[in-house]
């Protein structure tokens, strides 16, 4: 593997501290074993004010909701608690997280599938409900009333939808409620007036594409005044998340790494993942064909700058910039961003178990973790992680697949030979960083016995950082001069 060949990750804030402490890291996996996943709670309030600061410029109001799903950390959580963001829940546990966490209902969205439990505590403690579907409108105007609750405050998702004149296409997804289907949700509304609140329409797209997400506001827009001809008074737009994050520092390495990935399906040079695996990429023929199934790790746009893009940017067919149309409806914009806000919030450590050269020449470094406690690969995002060794030794660049400690075939942390500065030895510490945002516990899980890994919240003290276990990270910890 050419040694240009590489993807080195972004690290900043208080992760590129900790990770110049290769010592302390090295006691600390001692102690709590491998993996340990590491959270900085302040950076995530870093975030949220640069994201903030896109509001002030377009002169808008609304609240950021902290998609939750994102990651399980307590210690998060209770950061946000302490500041003004909200917390988007997707489930009974996630709620029941944020409430334990000092949340009150009114800083709270229920978004996702809800069964009744969730549906009802939502309501219970007055989140507002992003609700998903005309079934769902019916069951919960049912226990509103059925418990004698306060009126809930719902804001209606929207799936895709045609509007006199454009056809406003948004990929195809199972959630939400079409644009058809929007006059028999109002009818249920219009039913329940008493019990149901309508505050606005909403959306959350799983792409990166600008375009569909402005169609999509606009057509949120369009839904608000169908409300008002309504008699509705709808005062929001909740435009979801995947703002999303630049993971590499550099576009060339990434625009090399891609370029020479093709040859490498197509044979023209050396394979470059385990088996030639292609991420979607296959060879017909002698032509390249398929879709490369990559995230983009390197963007030039992403987080808060893709929001004030987007707010810019001109409504298609009402003909002026998004930000400007909220403005003058006196819309409240809300925002779920879940990796967005997790930007350089966490990394995770895996200590290196063993090394060994296959019959192939292949170097395999086997580390004490999977690939559901470091799940990048899933997610299809590639960074090279960096080596933390106490014994620093002479560099000599060097290809290497890291396996995991399951059973299986295809545990591998990456398909692809990820370029260290130097052959491990097994004690040394691989630390993939950024991963707070879904790749460090969205799917980790027992596996053959295999431990999950502690969590712990890193924050600044007098001379440099400190840390505690995640649970027992309370914001006036890290608020101390
Ligand atoms: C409804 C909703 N809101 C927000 C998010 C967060 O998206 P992201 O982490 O890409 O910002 C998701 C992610 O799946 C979602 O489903």
């Amino acid at each position: 593997m050419e040694p240009d060949l590489v993807l080195k990750p972004l690290v900043s804030g208080l992760l590129r501290e900790v990770l110049d402490a290769p010592g302390r890291l090295t006691e600390m996996v001692a102690a709590l074993g491998s993996p340990l996943n590491v959270v900085v709670p302040q950076q995530i309030e870093t975030n949220a004010a640069q994201y903030r600061a896109v509001y002030g410029r377009h002169r808008l109001r609304g609240a950021i909701y902290f998609a939750h799903k994102a990651n399980r950390s307590s210690a998060l959580i209770r950061q946000l608690a302490a500041g003004s963001c909200g917390v988007d829940v997707a489930s009974l546990g996630e709620l029941q997280h944020a409430l334990e966490a000092g949340f009150t209902g009114a800083r709270l969205m229920a978004t996702g599938p809800k069964d009744t439990e969730f549906l009802w505590l939502a309501a219970r403690v007055g989140a507002m409900i992003n609700v998903d579907s005309c079934e769902e409108l019916v069951e919960l105007a049912e226990l509103v009333g059925r418990f004698a609750l306060a009126p809930v405050r719902v804001m209606i998702r929207l799936s895709a939808f045609d509007s006199p004149g454009v056809t406003i296409a948004s990929r195809r997804s199972r959630f939400g409620i079409h644009a058809r289907e929007l006059a028999s949700g109002f009818d249920i509304l219009d039913r329940h007036r008493d019990l149901l609140d309508l505050r606005g329409m909403a959306y959350h797209l799983d792409t990166t594409g600008l375009d569909e997400k402005a169609r999509a506001l606009e057509g949120c827009l369009l839904a608000v005044h169908e409300a008002q001809a309504r008699g509705f008074t709808p005062d929001a737009i909740d435009i979801g998340g995947g703002f999303g994050v630049n993971y590499l520092r550099d576009r060339g390495e990434w625009d090399r790494y891609t370029t020479e990935f093709g040859k490498a399906v197509l044979g023209t040079r050396a394979p470059m993942t385990w088996q030639n695996h292609g991420y979607g990429l296959r060879t017909e023929a002698g032509t390249l064909r398929g879709t490369l199934g990559l995230y983009p790790a390197h963007r030039d746009l992403a987080g808060a700058d893709y929001l004030d893009e987007l707010l810019g940017r001109e409504s298609p067919s009402l003909g002026r910039p998004l930000a400007t149309l909220l403005l003058e409806g006196l819309y409240d914009l809300h925002i779920e961003p879940g990796r967005g806000l997790t930007d350089q919030c966490g990394l995770t450590l895996a200590r290196v178990s063993q090394v060994r050269t296959n019959a192939a020449g292949d170097v395999l470094v086997a580390v004490a973790a999977n690939s559901r406690d470091i799940s990048t690969e899933d997610h299809a995002v590639l960074m090279d992680p960096i080596l933390v060794s106490r014994t620093p030794g002479a560099d000599e660049p060097v290809g290497v697949y890291l396996t995991g400690n399951l059973c299986l075939e295809d545990d591998f942390i990456t398909r692809r030979q990820v370029t260290l500065p130097r052959v491990p030895v097994a004690g040394d510490l691989l630390a993939f960083v950024n991963t707070a945002g879904y790749f460090m516990d969205f799917a980790a899980d027992h596996a053959l016995m295999q431990p999950i890994a502690r969590k712990v919240a890193v924050y600044p003290a007098e001379g440099g950082w400190t840390w505690c276990l995640d649970e027992q990270y309370w914001p006036v910890k890290g608020n101390r001069a």
